[in-house]
């Protein structure tokens, strides 16, 4: 599978009572959904992550809040701001993915492709190194 890593903006609908934003399998996100888990109450300065996927396809989103993710593959870094709730960080194949700054009040929402599977965890950076090169 390529890795590959972008931003989706979800449609608002919004009128004066507030915003709504709908998620749909196939429609406004690119796989159908397995699983949902969402990730607060995050204690001050200590970041989360630190492993890749064999293949897991995933949408963040931060609900609430901000988060900054780093992500890495095919020798390419990049940081994404995470901080508002109709942008989606989709996540696929085999990338390095780092959260950091999570703000007291962020919940940052995971859509998944698949099950939890520890089998597809890459949680060692040197076998990601290896893995990412060939
Ligand atoms: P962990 O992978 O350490 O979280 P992070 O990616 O933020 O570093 O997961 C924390 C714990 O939650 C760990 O015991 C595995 C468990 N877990 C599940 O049971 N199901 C899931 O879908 C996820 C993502 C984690």
């Amino acid at each position: 599978m390529t890795a590959n890593v972008s931003l989706i903006r979800f449609q608002v609908h919004g009128d004066d009572r507030g915003s709504l934003i709908a998620l749909e399998n196939g429609h406004n996100l690119p796989f159908d959904v397995k699983r949902v888990y969402y990730i607060f109450g995050t204690k001050a300065g200590v970041p989360r992550g630190f492993h890749a996927h064999r293949q897991l396809k995933q949408v963040l989103v931060a609900m609430s809040g901000s988060v900054t993710v780093k992500t890495e593959h095919g020798g390419k870094t990049e940081t994404h701001l995470l901080n508002r709730p109709d942008e989606g960080l989709l996540i696929e194949g085999l990338v390095w993915r780092e959260m950091h700054d999570f703000s007291p009040d962020c919940v940052l929402t995971v859509l998944a492709d698949e099950y939890y599977n520890e089998s597809d965890y890459i949680r060692d950076y040197t076998v990601f190194k290896q893995e990412d090169a060939t």
